[in-house]
């Protein structure tokens, strides 16, 4: 694809700041919005090593800043990747959610809009928009009803309605992905987020992983650089809404073992009870993404986790700094 203006928020991010690389690796012409809240400059590094002049406005996607900055720029595509993407604290605090993933999303939609952006690629998520599964626990389709269990996954599935209509009311294109358990290096092992940091940075540390119930848990855990294609390619094709996954079930056990694989560590998981409200299982269909995205998730679990334990043990990653 030839090179065209795009505007990446959360580009600091674990997420958005691989999506950066690959868009600054593939020459387009680049500006990142983000709070650095969670994100961190260092995940910038290598972007701008290779464009020292990449524009990064340090703004909240809230403001008259970042609105100013989309206008300014006019981007051909708007990425959205900043969120407020804590369960927890949407559950705490659903004004603040609602307030960086609604109204944050709309501010931005205003200006991408008035500055003739012609697509906007949406980072949903595939674990919470649906809501939880019967009990045959079927993989969930992009046409199945959603009905979120969380403030989080209602502010990310109304984004897609929002989303709809800016395309019905003013031909703003879109992909939203939604996305599953995604892993992969610069993700934070300390939040909440994912198991995979959360047990490889434990087992480097030499201590015990506490799996929260049973371990059959099972979630569609897809690697980084598979969304990176993702959206890369959303760039050029596919609209409404995606699942990004890899089709395949993986049980925290599953993910357990493949780390201690990684770690080469016999490691044997402590068992803690169950986390209140958590869904058993999420299965998410991908052909969609097949059909518009000519995409389907390459990497494969044990390959994948051995990214984030090489990165750990660089040290450069946060886990490294963290230890005294
Ligand atoms: N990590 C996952 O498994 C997963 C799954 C589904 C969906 N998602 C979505 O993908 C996106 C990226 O997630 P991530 O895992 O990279 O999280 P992250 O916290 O690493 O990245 C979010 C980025 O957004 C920035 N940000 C947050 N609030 C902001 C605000 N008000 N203004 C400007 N910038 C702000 C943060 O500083 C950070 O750089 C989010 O939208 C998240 O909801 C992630």
């Amino acid at each position: 694809m030839s090179p065209v203006k795009v505007i990446v928020t959360g580009g600091a991010g674990f997420i958005g700041s691989h999506v950066v690389d690959a868009l600054c690796h593939e020459q387009h012409e680049l500006v990142v919005i983000d709070d650095f809240s969670t994100g961190r400059r260092e995940n910038l590094a290598r972007a701008t090593a290779l464009h020292p002049n990449l524009r990064v406005v340090e703004a909240d996607i809230r403001s008259p800043e970042a609105a100013a900055a989309v206008e300014q720029f006019a981007p051909k595509v708007l990425v959205h990747f900043a969120a407020q993407m804590s369960v927890k604290v949407s559950m705490r605090d659903p004004e603040l959610d609602a307030s960086v993933n609604v109204l944050g999303l709309l501010n931005l939609l205003e200006a991408a809009r008035r500055s003739g952006c012609r697509k906007v690629v949406f980072a949903s998520s595939g674990g919470t928009v649906y809501g939880a599964p019967g009990p045959a626990a079927a993989p969930r389709d992009e046409s199945d009803p959603r009905v979120p269990q969380s403030f989080y996954g209602l502010t990310k599935s109304v984004s897609v309605d929002y989303l709809r209509l800016y395309r019905e009311q003013y031909g703003l294109e879109y992909a939203a992905l939604a996305l599953g358990n995604i892993y992969g290096p610069r993700q934070d092992p300390y939040g909440e987020a994912g198991v995979v940091a959360i047990f490889a940075g434990r087992m480097l540390d030499g201590l015990p992983c506490v799996v929260n119930g049973d371990g059959l848990t099972t979630r569609d855990f897809v690697h980084v650089s598979d969304v990176v294609g993702a959206v890369t390619n959303a760039l050029r094709t596919g609209h409404g809404l995606i699942n990004i996954g890899t089709g395949t079930p993986t049980s925290v056990l599953d993910v357990h073992a493949s780390v201690a694989k990684a770690v080469g560590r016999d490691d044997r998981p402590e068992f803690g009870p169950a986390l209140p409200g958590e869904v058993r299982h999420v299965a998410l269909r991908v052909d969609r993404a097949g059909r518009e995205l000519g995409w389907r998730a390459r990497v494969a679990l044990d390959e994948g986790v051995a990214t984030v334990v090489d990165w750990m043990r660089d040290a450069e990653s946060p886990r490294v700094e963290a230890v005294p």
